[in-house]
């Protein structure tokens, strides 16, 4: 009897010491883009606020620039635990949604401005929640910025890109676009975009100032064209079963340090759209086209059957509701 009073009381002794002494819950946010970006900025600025406010209850382990996963496998780790926050970019999403294509759409926004509010319009918000039956949840959206064309020659008109290869996202709607160029898109992870444009893998790619820049994708292109012709932006996910199991308080905290860093992220994003431009701009190595109101047109003109192709699939809804916001009413 004494023999099993000793061993309760240990075995009370081991069932009690993890809640006396709880392991703090760890979230690990991996990414692809470096550090000095307004998502590896936003990512940062999530875990200062995340433990500041949490104390030993949270740590978040940030992985910037692929160390841990690119956006594909990202995805699977999410659902298998092995990490817990990721915020690839809309244009990789469509394996589980195909709503949130609506991003990729070519000459859809005039401007960052548009997408923003999209984005915090009930159509914009209801998106958050469209991989629901899939397992994953959205947290929030982050900034980049408008994509700027490139290759190793001048893209002044559609029928320049005619013929050369150029890198993509995992997106079907940015494989139509080129395609609508008559050119031959590659879908192609991130982190292997600089020696492909390097070595001739690619002739040339699509992507944002801060990307363009802090990738040095500048140094292995011959010319830039200013086409602001797309966006590229984030989706903060998580696994659902794991963001609904946190204990309430702290998953409170965590919203509202999410909602911050999301608006230092998007302050970042519009500082570096304009600073990392300037850069480019001044480095000598490159070129940067500004191209004129017809020249543009004609860009706009080649990609519009994209449109038409991806409407069933994304919802004319969606579409109005994303237009209607390039005025401010
Ligand atoms: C890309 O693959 O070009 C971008 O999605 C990278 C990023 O996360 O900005």
């Amino acid at each position: 009897m004494r023999y099993l009073t000793i061993l309760l009381a240990f075995a009370g002794v081991a069932i009690a010491a993890p809640l006396a002494n709880a392991e703090p819950i760890k979230i690990k946010f991996s990414h692809v883009v470096a550090e000095n970006t307004p998502k590896g900025q936003g990512a940062l600025m999530f875990k200062r606020l995340a433990e500041e406010r949490l104390g030993d209850k949270v740590i978040v382990e940030v992985y910037p620039s692929s160390q841990l996963f690119d956006d594909k496998k990202v995805m699977q780790a999410i659902l298998l635990g092995d990490v817990q926050m990721a915020a690839p970019s809309l244009s990789k999403f469509n394996k589980f949604t195909k709503k949130l294509q609506v991003f990729d759409l070519p000459f859809l926004f005039d401007d960052i401005d548009a997408v923003d509010r999209f984005q915090n319009s009930p159509s914009g918000r209801a998106l958050l929640d469209s991989m629901k039956g899939k397992g994953y949840k959205g947290l929030a959206y982050w900034h980049n910025g408008m994509k700027q064309l490139s290759a190793n020659k001048p893209l002044r008109m559609p029928a320049d890109a005619s013929g050369l290869k150029f890198r993509i996202q995992q997106s079907d709607v940015l494989e139509a676009q080129f395609r609508a160029l008559d050119a031959n898109p590659q879908k192609m992870a991130f982190s292997e975009v600089y020696n492909a444009l390097q070595t001739g893998v690619v002739d040339g790619q699509e992507n944002t100032w801060s990307n363009i820049y802090s990738k040095k994708f500048f140094e292995v292109q011959k010319s830039f064209s200013e086409t602001n012709h797309g966006v590229i932006d984030y989706l903060v996910v998580t696994n659902a079963k794991f963001w609904d199991g946190l204990p309430a308080d702290i998953r409170t905290v965590l919203e509202t340090a999410l909602a911050e860093a999301t608006q230092y992220a998007n302050k970042i994003a519009r500082e570096k759209a304009e600073g990392d431009r300037l850069k480019v701009v001044g480095s000598g190595v490159t070129e940067v086209l500004t191209l004129t109101k017809d020249e543009l047109g004609a860009w706009r003109k080649a990609m519009a059957p994209v449109w038409k192709k991806f409407e069933d699939e994304i919802g004319k809804d969606v579409i109005d509701a994303a237009l209607a916001s390039n005025t401010t009413g």
